[in-house]
């Protein structure tokens, strides 16, 4: 196929029921009291669902990304959106959305994350979020509901999602944590994200070993919670788990700057890839390049496709073994 030639691919939407305004700046050193004097601040249009729109988009794929926006926040949002060309569906808000703030410090190069709750969000204004999905659900396509829940959204929110998405016939994706994770597992859904630490408190337990990650991955494949288990264990490389069985990929070696959006770059290569019709083993690669090549970029910046493709190049083969 001829490099000017797009590949076929299947639909991908994603939904952010919390999106952020995400303001990055750097200080030389974090202390109470003084003012903090801070450099120029950039601003990005951050939150779980969008941010993987936004990924897919630098890879080369198309997505709609449906969000919520309110107030001046929401406004300035909509605008970094527009001016990224990321074709969006808008459910307005009557609160502001909320901003996140990340500060690097450049003494120790040590990163603090300041992450706001969001705007309470009415019962009106979260079934308008289920309605816009509800109505364009792409049949055959994939659903990353993505990120936390902000107050006054339901906790069985992304397992009516789930529900909706199966429905329409499409591929359900959820990456959240806590009891709305648990919640949409219990409903089930095509692929999930956990990190270690969110696939620990869903069973209640810390996956400190191998063979504990491998196992907490494949019982969720097991009792039909997950088709695909991804599970990111930062540094420490991915595992993925389905009925086909097990593959654990390392890092590439890289310079880490900033982990900001590492797990939604992950996201972003895999569905991208599932979407062209590549098997999941050939996405978890990619997923693993664009996680990685996220963490070369400073502050909130997400990955660029040349390090996710030369990084991909250099990853081992992904292999099922028996979970
Ligand atoms: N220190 C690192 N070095 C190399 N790659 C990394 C590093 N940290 C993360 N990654 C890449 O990013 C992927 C996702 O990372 P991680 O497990 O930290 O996701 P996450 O916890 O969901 O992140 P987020 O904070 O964005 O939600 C990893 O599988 C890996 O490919
Ligand atoms: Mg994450």
């Amino acid at each position: 196929m001829g490099a000017s030639q797009p590949i076929r691919s299947k639909p991908i939407l994603t939904l952010t029921v919390n999106p952020a305004l995400d303001v990055s700046t750097s200080t030389e050193q974090v202390v109470s009291v003084h003012k903090l004097r801070c450099s120029a601040s950039r601003l990005d249009p951050g939150g779980g669902g969008v941010n993987v729109s936004r990924v897919v988009r630098r890879l080369g794929g198309q997505t709609l990304a449906v969000h919520t926006a309110g107030g001046a926040t929401g406004e300035a949002y909509r605008r970094l959106i527009v001016a990224e060309r990321v074709p969006s569906l808008v459910v307005p808000i009557e609160g502001s959305t909320r901003q996140n703030f990340t500060v690097d410090e450049a003494t120790t190069r040590k990163q603090f994350r300041f992450v706001l709750e969001g705007p309470r969000l009415s019962e009106a204004e979260w079934r308008a979020c289920l309605s816009a999905l509800a109505s364009s659900v792409p049949p055959g396509g994939f659903v990353v509901a993505s990120g936390s829940l902000p107050p006054g959204v339901p906790e069985d929110f992304y397992a009516r999602v789930a529900r909706m998405v199966h429905e329409g016939g499409a591929h359900c994706i959820v990456d959240t944590s806590g009891v709305a994770l648990t919640q949409a597992l219990a409903e089930g859904v095509f692929l999930v994200k956990p990190s270690r630490r969110e696939l620990g408190e869903h069973f209640d337990t810390v996956l400190d070993s191998t063979q504990s990650q491998v196992d907490a991955a494949s019982a969720l494949v097991a009792t039909g919670a997950a088709e695909y288990v991804a599970l990111t264990l930062g540094g420490a490389g991915a595992v993925l788990a389905s009925k086909s069985g097990v593959i654990r990929l390392p890092v590439p070696p890289v310079q880490v700057l900033s982990t900001v959006g590492a797990g939604d770059s992950f996201l972003a290569g895999f569905v991208l890839r599932l979407a062209q019709g590549r098997p999941a083993e050939a996405a978890f690669r990619t997923a693993v390049a664009a996680g990685s090549a996220a963490v070369m970029t400073p502050a909130t910046e997400l990955c660029h496709r040349d390090d996710v493709e030369r990084l991909e190049a250099d990853l081992p083969a992904a292999v099922w073994l028996p979970g």
